[in-house]
């Protein structure tokens, strides 16, 4: 079976091409290589021996989105990475953010309407939740006002895809909130490739621990929390890509209850700030450079996964640690700084 995965050579996209090719799934991907390069092609070969088809597409561009499709007919399913997902630059350039991962979402699901029946994965995210009530964070939690246009992406495009599941029979669409992506595969021959300096905390640790940065800032340690630093559901990103197969095979199968369904992804395990230093130390086996600094706008307490939903309806459930994740990274970080 044929499946259009959009954004595949980002981080959770390649991995995600990576385990449906395990699958025995046929994988075109487009890519307008605006935050990939066409290198992770040549990782993806390494690990399974399969070149997926390749289509370098920018999917605002229309006309090609529907020669695209008159191209490829026998489309089975489609997961969606590509987007924007800087949050402070979706601050400075909110239409280059609404354009980039909202149009694009809408001449997709046109496409995909058309279709006698269509299979469609969105990445979506735990920002939709805010700074919730109540921990685990299950998905009957309320959307909480976005505190990004990043964030509002997110929220909207879910929203795009439950008005239209709701008149489209036959769409059949999965939404993927994940927690915090982190780790590469274990083969490194694919990883993070975060551009300039990492705003996320994972690279920004191992980068400071081959010396790229001189020091990770910890921002604020007196929230709440047991050690004060902030809490966050760390999830390594082959558990997610598994959990996108697993969703996929859900829809292709018509095993979905309703034509529009929303799973957490995570771990269900909240890890402080101190405890993922604790766990790049005991990894590499070196101490990491840190100090304290003020809170970071914006930042929320804590936020960790109900997983019942995705373990018990997609039969997925995390099977890393956060030290198994943590050494990926630290593998990938030294051998593409070699
Ligand atoms: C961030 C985004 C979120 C996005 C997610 C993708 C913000 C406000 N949120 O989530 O929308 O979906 O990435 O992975 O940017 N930290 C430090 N020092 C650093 C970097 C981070 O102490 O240099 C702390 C943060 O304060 C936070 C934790 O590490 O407590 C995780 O931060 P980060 O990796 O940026 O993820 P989120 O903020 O959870």
């Amino acid at each position: 079976m044929k499946i259009l995965v959009t954004g595949g050579l980002g981080f959770i996209g390649s991995h995600t091409v990576v385990e449906l090719q395990k699958k025995g799934f046929e994988v075109v991907i487009i890519d307008d290589c605006s935050n990939a390069s066409e290198n992770v092609l040549k990782g993806i070969t390494a690990i399974t021996g399969i070149t997926p088809h390749f289509e370098k597409i920018d999917l605002k561009e229309r006309e090609k989105v529907q020669s695209f499709f008159k191209k490829y007919k026998d489309i089975a399913g489609v997961i969606h990475f590509a987007a924007s997902k800087a949050v402070g630059e979706s601050v400075e350039k909110p239409l280059l953010y609404y354009e980039n991962n909202i149009g694009t979402l809408v001449y997709l699901l046109k496409e995909l309407s058309h279709q006698q029946r269509s299979c469609f994965i969105f990445s979506s995210s735990c920002t939709v939740y805010g700074q919730a009530d109540n921990m685990p964070i299950t998905e009957d939690a309320p959307v909480k006002p976005a505190e990004s246009p990043y964030g509002n992406t997110k929220q909207i495009g879910e929203e795009i895809i439950r008005d239209t599941c709701r008149v489209t029979p036959n769409l059949n669409a999965i939404a993927l909130r994940y927690f915090n992506p982190m780790g590469a595969h274990p083969s490194t021959e694919i990883g993070e490739l975060p551009i300039g300096v990492p705003q996320n905390l994972v690279p920004f640790i191992t980068q400071t621990g081959v010396g790229l940065r001189e020091q990770l800032s910890v921002f604020g340690d007196d929230y709440p929390t047991e050690d004060g630093t902030c809490i966050r559901d760390y999830i390594y990103v082959v558990d997610l890509a598994i959990a996108h197969v697993k969703a996929l095979q859900r829809l292709l199968k018509g095993e979905n209850t309703d034509n529009y369904e929303v799973f957490n992804l995570g771990t269900g395990k909240g890890s402080s700030v101190l405890e993922v230093i604790e766990s790049f130390e005991r990894v590499s086996g070196q101490k990491l450079n840190y100090k304290i600094v003020d809170r970071r706008p914006g930042d929320i307490v804590k936020a960790y996964a109900d997983t019942t939903r995705a373990n018990e309806v997609l039969g997925w459930k995390s099977q890393y640690t956060l030290d198994q994740a943590m050494k990926s990274a630290w593998d990938w970080e030294r051998k593409i700084r070699n």
